[in-house]
Protein backbone atom coordinates (compact mmCIF):
# COMPACT_ATOMS: atom_id res chain seq x y z
CA UNK A 1 0.00 0.00 0.00
CA UNK A 2 1.22 3.89 -0.22
CA UNK A 3 0.82 6.08 2.69
CA UNK A 4 -2.71 7.12 3.27
CA UNK A 5 -3.91 10.23 4.87
CA UNK A 6 -4.84 9.91 8.40
CA UNK A 7 -8.27 11.83 8.02
CA UNK A 8 -10.49 8.14 6.68
CA UNK A 9 -8.76 6.17 9.61
CA UNK A 10 -9.65 8.98 12.29
CA UNK A 11 -13.21 9.57 10.51
CA UNK A 12 -13.89 5.96 10.83
CA UNK A 13 -12.27 5.24 14.21
CA UNK A 14 -14.30 8.23 15.58
CA UNK A 15 -17.50 6.66 13.94
CA UNK A 16 -16.70 3.23 15.41
CA UNK A 17 -15.65 4.25 18.63
CA UNK A 18 -12.23 3.63 18.69
CA UNK A 19 -9.13 5.20 18.97
CA UNK A 20 -5.96 4.29 16.34
CA UNK A 21 -2.36 4.84 17.97
CA UNK A 22 -0.34 7.18 16.88
CA UNK A 23 3.71 6.66 17.77
CA UNK A 24 6.69 9.04 17.65
CA UNK A 25 9.16 7.60 16.49
CA UNK A 26 12.96 8.67 16.12
CA UNK A 27 15.01 5.56 14.37
CA UNK A 28 14.29 3.35 11.54
CA UNK A 29 14.00 0.67 14.00
CA UNK A 30 11.32 2.57 16.19
CA UNK A 31 9.86 2.75 13.02
CA UNK A 32 10.11 -1.01 11.93
CA UNK A 33 8.70 -1.78 15.15
CA UNK A 34 5.44 0.22 15.33
CA UNK A 35 4.79 -0.73 11.81
CA UNK A 36 5.34 -4.96 12.75
CA UNK A 37 2.70 -4.25 15.78
CA UNK A 38 0.45 -2.90 13.06
CA UNK A 39 0.66 -5.10 11.12
CA UNK A 40 0.43 -8.53 13.65
CA UNK A 41 -2.66 -7.07 15.45
CA UNK A 42 -4.04 -5.84 11.62
CA UNK A 43 -4.52 -2.52 13.22
CA UNK A 44 -4.40 0.78 11.18
CA UNK A 45 -1.07 3.23 12.28
CA UNK A 46 -0.34 6.74 12.74
CA UNK A 47 4.00 7.01 12.44
CA UNK A 48 4.79 10.28 13.57
CA UNK A 49 8.01 12.74 13.74
CA UNK A 50 8.41 16.19 16.00
CA UNK A 51 10.18 18.92 14.54
CA UNK A 52 13.44 17.59 16.28
CA UNK A 53 13.43 14.44 14.58
CA UNK A 54 12.69 16.08 11.56
CA UNK A 55 16.06 17.79 11.63
CA UNK A 56 17.74 14.64 12.97
CA UNK A 57 16.72 12.49 10.94
CA UNK A 58 15.92 14.60 7.63
CA UNK A 59 12.28 14.64 5.74
CA UNK A 60 14.06 12.43 2.97
CA UNK A 61 15.10 9.47 5.56
CA UNK A 62 11.90 9.81 7.29
CA UNK A 63 9.32 9.40 4.45
CA UNK A 64 11.74 7.09 2.09
CA UNK A 65 11.21 4.64 5.33
CA UNK A 66 7.46 5.19 5.93
CA UNK A 67 6.35 4.60 2.41
CA UNK A 68 8.65 1.47 2.35
CA UNK A 69 6.74 0.68 5.95
CA UNK A 70 3.36 1.33 3.82
CA UNK A 71 4.63 -0.94 0.84
CA UNK A 72 5.50 -3.72 2.95
CA UNK A 73 2.19 -3.39 4.98
CA UNK A 74 -1.43 -4.47 4.58
CA UNK A 75 -2.88 -2.50 6.70
CA UNK A 76 -3.14 1.02 6.30
CA UNK A 77 -0.43 3.79 7.57
CA UNK A 78 -0.42 7.82 7.45
CA UNK A 79 2.85 10.14 8.41
CA UNK A 80 2.27 12.72 10.48
CA UNK A 81 4.23 15.77 11.82
CA UNK A 82 4.02 16.43 15.15
CA UNK A 83 3.41 20.04 17.02
CA UNK A 84 4.76 22.15 14.30
CA UNK A 85 4.66 26.25 14.80
CA UNK A 86 6.48 26.25 11.55
CA UNK A 87 4.29 26.92 8.12
CA UNK A 88 7.63 27.00 5.90
CA UNK A 89 8.38 23.46 7.31
CA UNK A 90 4.65 21.90 7.18
CA UNK A 91 4.29 22.88 3.21
CA UNK A 92 8.02 21.35 3.16
CA UNK A 93 6.59 17.89 4.62
CA UNK A 94 3.22 17.63 2.97
CA UNK A 95 5.34 18.10 -0.46
CA UNK A 96 7.67 15.74 0.50
CA UNK A 97 5.07 13.14 1.36
CA UNK A 98 3.69 13.64 4.73
CA UNK A 99 -0.26 12.48 4.84
CA UNK A 100 -0.79 14.77 7.70
CA UNK A 101 0.38 18.06 9.61
CA UNK A 102 -0.38 19.38 12.98
CA UNK A 103 -0.42 23.25 13.01
CA UNK A 104 0.45 24.12 16.63
CA UNK A 105 -0.30 27.75 17.41
CA UNK A 106 -1.85 27.37 20.85
CA UNK A 107 0.44 29.28 22.55
CA UNK A 108 -1.04 32.16 20.77
CA UNK A 109 -4.10 33.87 20.77
CA UNK A 110 -7.22 32.03 19.48
CA UNK A 111 -7.21 34.76 16.32
CA UNK A 112 -4.15 33.70 15.45
CA UNK A 113 -4.31 30.10 16.00
CA UNK A 114 -7.92 30.42 13.50
CA UNK A 115 -5.46 32.12 10.78
CA UNK A 116 -2.94 29.76 10.47
CA UNK A 117 -4.49 26.96 10.85
CA UNK A 118 -6.70 28.21 8.15
CA UNK A 119 -3.79 28.53 5.73
CA UNK A 120 -2.06 25.28 6.39
CA UNK A 121 -5.93 23.85 5.94
CA UNK A 122 -6.38 25.37 2.52
CA UNK A 123 -3.13 23.86 1.04
CA UNK A 124 -3.20 20.60 2.82
CA UNK A 125 -7.35 20.14 1.46
CA UNK A 126 -5.39 20.48 -2.32
CA UNK A 127 -2.87 17.70 -1.11
CA UNK A 128 -5.64 15.40 0.38
CA UNK A 129 -3.66 15.90 3.55
CA UNK A 130 -4.85 15.82 7.33
CA UNK A 131 -4.79 19.02 9.38
CA UNK A 132 -4.77 18.55 13.14
CA UNK A 133 -5.11 21.90 15.23
CA UNK A 134 -4.53 22.25 18.98
CA UNK A 135 -6.82 24.12 22.03
CA UNK A 136 -6.09 24.80 25.07
CA UNK A 137 -2.88 24.28 25.75
CA UNK A 138 -1.53 20.55 26.83
CA UNK A 139 1.30 20.77 29.70
CA UNK A 140 4.63 18.84 29.89
CA UNK A 141 7.89 18.56 27.56
CA UNK A 142 7.59 17.97 23.90
CA UNK A 143 11.08 18.07 22.10
CA UNK A 144 11.71 21.67 22.90
CA UNK A 145 8.56 22.74 23.44
CA UNK A 146 7.88 23.02 27.23
CA UNK A 147 4.67 24.26 28.48
CA UNK A 148 4.49 24.85 32.55
CA UNK A 149 1.92 23.78 34.70
CA UNK A 150 0.81 26.91 35.72
CA UNK A 151 0.78 27.94 31.92
CA UNK A 152 -1.38 24.86 30.82
CA UNK A 153 -5.20 25.92 29.62
CA UNK A 154 -7.63 23.35 29.09
CA UNK A 155 -10.00 23.80 25.79
CA UNK A 156 -13.34 25.37 26.00
CA UNK A 157 -15.96 23.43 24.07
CA UNK A 158 -17.79 26.63 22.79
CA UNK A 159 -13.98 27.75 21.55
CA UNK A 160 -13.53 24.04 19.59
CA UNK A 161 -16.97 24.57 17.74
CA UNK A 162 -16.04 28.07 16.51
CA UNK A 163 -12.38 27.27 15.60
CA UNK A 164 -13.40 23.73 13.43
CA UNK A 165 -16.27 25.89 11.88
CA UNK A 166 -13.79 28.69 11.01
CA UNK A 167 -10.54 26.68 10.10
CA UNK A 168 -12.44 23.53 8.09
CA UNK A 169 -9.56 22.04 10.39
CA UNK A 170 -10.07 18.07 10.12
CA UNK A 171 -9.15 16.65 13.71
CA UNK A 172 -8.90 18.52 16.90
CA UNK A 173 -6.60 18.20 19.90
CA UNK A 174 -8.10 19.99 22.88
CA UNK A 175 -6.10 20.03 25.88
CA UNK A 176 -8.48 17.95 28.69
CA UNK A 177 -6.03 17.73 31.25
CA UNK A 178 -3.58 15.15 29.87
CA UNK A 179 0.16 16.38 29.71
CA UNK A 180 3.27 15.40 27.21
CA UNK A 181 5.84 13.18 29.48
CA UNK A 182 5.47 10.34 32.85
CA UNK A 183 2.94 12.18 34.83
CA UNK A 184 4.19 12.61 38.55
CA UNK A 185 0.48 11.58 39.86
CA UNK A 186 -2.26 10.39 38.44
CA UNK A 187 -3.89 12.89 35.14
CA UNK A 188 -6.55 14.52 35.84
CA UNK A 189 -8.86 13.91 32.50
CA UNK A 190 -11.72 16.39 32.74
CA UNK A 191 -13.85 13.47 31.14
CA UNK A 192 -17.08 15.77 31.57
CA UNK A 193 -14.90 18.55 29.03
CA UNK A 194 -14.68 15.68 26.38
CA UNK A 195 -17.93 14.90 26.30
CA UNK A 196 -19.35 18.80 26.01
CA UNK A 197 -16.16 19.05 22.85
CA UNK A 198 -17.46 15.93 21.31
CA UNK A 199 -21.22 16.73 21.43
CA UNK A 200 -20.25 20.28 19.77
CA UNK A 201 -17.58 19.13 17.05
CA UNK A 202 -17.98 15.92 14.59
CA UNK A 203 -14.02 15.80 13.22
CA UNK A 204 -12.26 13.18 15.42
CA UNK A 205 -10.65 14.47 18.85
CA UNK A 206 -6.79 13.47 19.46
CA UNK A 207 -5.69 12.73 23.14
CA UNK A 208 -2.28 14.14 23.43
CA UNK A 209 -0.08 12.53 26.45
CA UNK A 210 -1.04 9.05 25.87
CA UNK A 211 1.94 7.97 28.04
CA UNK A 212 1.23 6.67 31.08
CA UNK A 213 -2.47 7.50 31.12
CA UNK A 214 -4.40 4.59 33.29
CA UNK A 215 -5.71 2.05 30.50
CA UNK A 216 -9.05 2.71 31.96
CA UNK A 217 -8.94 6.56 31.39
CA UNK A 218 -7.59 5.61 28.11
CA UNK A 219 -10.56 3.79 27.44
CA UNK A 220 -13.40 5.90 28.46
CA UNK A 221 -11.50 8.96 26.52
CA UNK A 222 -11.92 7.18 23.59
CA UNK A 223 -15.19 5.51 24.23
CA UNK A 224 -16.03 9.63 24.73
CA UNK A 225 -14.47 10.59 20.74
CA UNK A 226 -10.62 10.83 21.25
CA UNK A 227 -10.47 8.73 17.63
CA UNK A 228 -5.95 8.86 18.07
CA UNK A 229 -3.92 8.56 21.21
CA UNK A 230 -0.48 9.94 20.91
CA UNK A 231 2.26 8.00 22.07
CA UNK A 232 5.72 9.63 22.61
CA UNK A 233 7.93 8.99 26.21
CA UNK A 234 6.51 5.59 26.65
CA UNK A 235 8.58 4.00 23.59
CA UNK A 236 11.48 6.40 23.52
CA UNK A 237 12.23 5.34 26.99
CA UNK A 238 11.26 1.60 26.30
CA UNK A 239 13.61 1.92 23.51
CA UNK A 240 16.25 3.61 25.69
CA UNK A 241 16.18 1.27 28.49
CA UNK A 242 16.84 -1.63 26.85
CA UNK A 243 19.51 -0.42 24.89
CA UNK A 244 21.54 0.45 28.72
CA UNK A 245 20.36 -2.89 29.95
CA UNK A 246 21.76 -4.64 27.06
CA UNK A 247 25.05 -2.59 26.91
CA UNK A 248 24.99 -3.50 31.00
CA UNK A 249 24.82 -7.17 30.70
CA UNK A 250 26.55 -7.60 27.48
CA UNK A 251 29.51 -4.94 27.36
CA UNK A 252 31.20 -6.50 24.84
CA UNK A 253 28.45 -6.32 22.10
CA UNK A 254 29.48 -4.17 19.43
CA UNK A 255 26.74 -5.01 16.71
CA UNK A 256 23.95 -3.16 16.08
CA UNK A 257 22.56 -5.50 14.52
CA UNK A 258 22.49 -7.43 17.83
CA UNK A 259 21.84 -4.85 20.33
CA UNK A 260 19.28 -3.22 18.20
CA UNK A 261 16.82 -6.16 18.05
CA UNK A 262 16.31 -6.54 21.44
CA UNK A 263 15.04 -3.04 21.71
CA UNK A 264 12.88 -3.14 18.56
CA UNK A 265 11.16 -5.94 20.01
CA UNK A 266 9.93 -4.11 23.57
CA UNK A 267 8.45 -1.09 21.27
CA UNK A 268 6.83 -3.61 19.20
CA UNK A 269 5.20 -5.02 22.11
CA UNK A 270 4.92 -1.69 24.02
CA UNK A 271 2.73 -0.58 20.59
CA UNK A 272 0.55 -3.70 20.84
CA UNK A 273 -0.40 -3.00 24.06
CA UNK A 274 -1.33 0.26 23.71
CA UNK A 275 -2.73 -0.34 20.18
CA UNK A 276 -4.95 -3.03 22.05
CA UNK A 277 -6.03 -0.54 24.74
CA UNK A 278 -7.17 1.96 21.96
CA UNK A 279 -9.54 -0.94 20.52
CA UNK A 280 -7.48 -0.68 17.15
CA UNK A 281 -6.74 -4.20 16.62
CA UNK A 282 -8.43 -5.87 14.04
CA UNK A 283 -9.93 -2.53 12.80
CA UNK A 284 -7.49 -2.41 9.27
P1 LIG B 1 3.68 11.52 25.53
O1 LIG B 1 5.11 11.87 25.36
O2 LIG B 1 3.16 11.83 26.89
O3 LIG B 1 3.38 10.13 25.11
O4 LIG B 1 2.85 12.49 24.57
C1 LIG B 1 2.86 12.27 23.20
C2 LIG B 1 2.21 13.36 22.45
O5 LIG B 1 1.14 13.82 22.78
C3 LIG B 1 2.88 13.83 21.24
O6 LIG B 1 2.24 14.88 20.64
Amino acid sequence: MTLISSTPLLVEARKEGYGVAAFNVHTLEMLQAVAEAAEESRSPLILQTTVGTVKHLGIDYIVGAAKAAAKRASVPIALHLDHCQDFDLILKCMHAGYTSVMIDQSMHPFERNVEMTKKVVEVARALNVNVEAELGKVGGVEDDIHVDEDAAALADPEECQRFVELTGVTTLAPAIGTAHGIYKGEPKIDFDRIQQIAARVDVPLVLHGGSGIPGDHVKRCVSLGMAKMNVATEIKNAFSLALQRSFAERPDELDPRSYMAGAKEIVKALAIEKMTLCGCTNKA
